[in-house]
């Protein structure tokens, strides 16, 4: 099985940057390079962030952008999303019983769970963190126990952990919620891998025994700094992940997108590419 994961894309409504960087053109190439690559993938899964400040003008610009792709899309909400205007421009992606935008997905290769951690209206906190209350935690284990034996593939915008930076360190899933959750990923050993955005950067390793990766932007990325308490965003190059999944291995790839440059062949000639 192949997944495209595509995160963060921060759209902006028509005709505006952000960060000095046209998002919108930043996505559509991410696409079109998808097409050509990677036409036979099953699924593309965006990790949520898909619009900058929420507006419906985003959404439905979104929606368009989406369109040449010919597998299905499964996109996830971020704490920039604006959850009942992505549901309107959105209204195929399913939610479950208390509304929230999360979902399973079963196939050969095992049971994909797609998570919702952007906060409630009522929730109190930091808004950029991540909030799994009002049931969630409940529905997960209910997915997790009809799952079985069979292989579990978790996706989700906040990491439940964080990621010794402290910059980023402040919003990941809020420590209850954090609890709460690997409280029921406790002593399952079907849960085969953890995709998440958020951070965008490259990070992969593993948590308490889960394997885990997520990838930069096509928008914006996250310097890299340990010392500072504030985030400072980059142009440092765009990435898409494509992830190959077996009985017996899970494989991230990182396809830097946007990267053109020379070609050589071992023999050291230099091809146009
Ligand atoms: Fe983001």
């Amino acid at each position: 099985m192949k997944i495209i994961h595509l995160t963060d894309t921060h759209l902006v409504p028509p005709g505006r940057v952000l960060y000095g960087l046209d998002t919108a053109a930043r996505l559509a190439a991410a696409i079109n390079h998808i097409q050509q690559q990677h036409a036979d993938a099953d699924a593309c899964i965006i990790t949520g962030d898909l619009a900058h400040r929420g507006e419906e003008e985003a959404y439905v610009q979104l929606r368009e952008l989406l369109q040449p792709l010919s597998m299905p899309v499964l996109p996830l909400i971020g704490n920039h999303d604006h959850r009942e205007r992505f549901c309107a421009a959105f209204p195929q992606v399913p939610r479950d019983a208390n509304g929230f935008v999360q979902w399973v997905r079963d196939c050969d290769d095992g049971r994909l769970v797609l998570l919702d951690t952007v906060m409630r209206g009522d929730e109190a906190g930091h808004p950029a963190a991540g909030y799994f209350g009002g049931g969630r935690v409940e529905w997960l284990r209910e997915r997790l126990d009809e799952a079985g034996d069979r292989p579990v593939y978790l996706f989700m915008h906040h990491p439940p952990f964080g990621v010794r930076v402290r910059s980023f360190d402040d919003i990941n899933l809020a420590a209850p919620d954090a609890i709460a959750f690997s409280e029921v990923l406790r002593g399952r050993s079907n849960i085969r891998h953890l995709f998440f955005g958020h951070i965008h950067r490259t990070i992969f390793g593993s948590w308490r025994g889960i394997p885990f990766s997520t990838l930069p932007a096509t928008a914006h990325q996250s310097m890299l700094d340990f010392v500072a308490l504030d985030d400072y965003f980059t142009h440092e190059p765009p990435a898409y992940g494509v992830v190959l999944l077996d009985d017996e291995q899970v494989t991230v790839h990182t396809e830097n997108y946007l990267h053109r440059g020379p070609v050589y062949h071992p023999d050291g000639r230099c091809l146009s590419y």
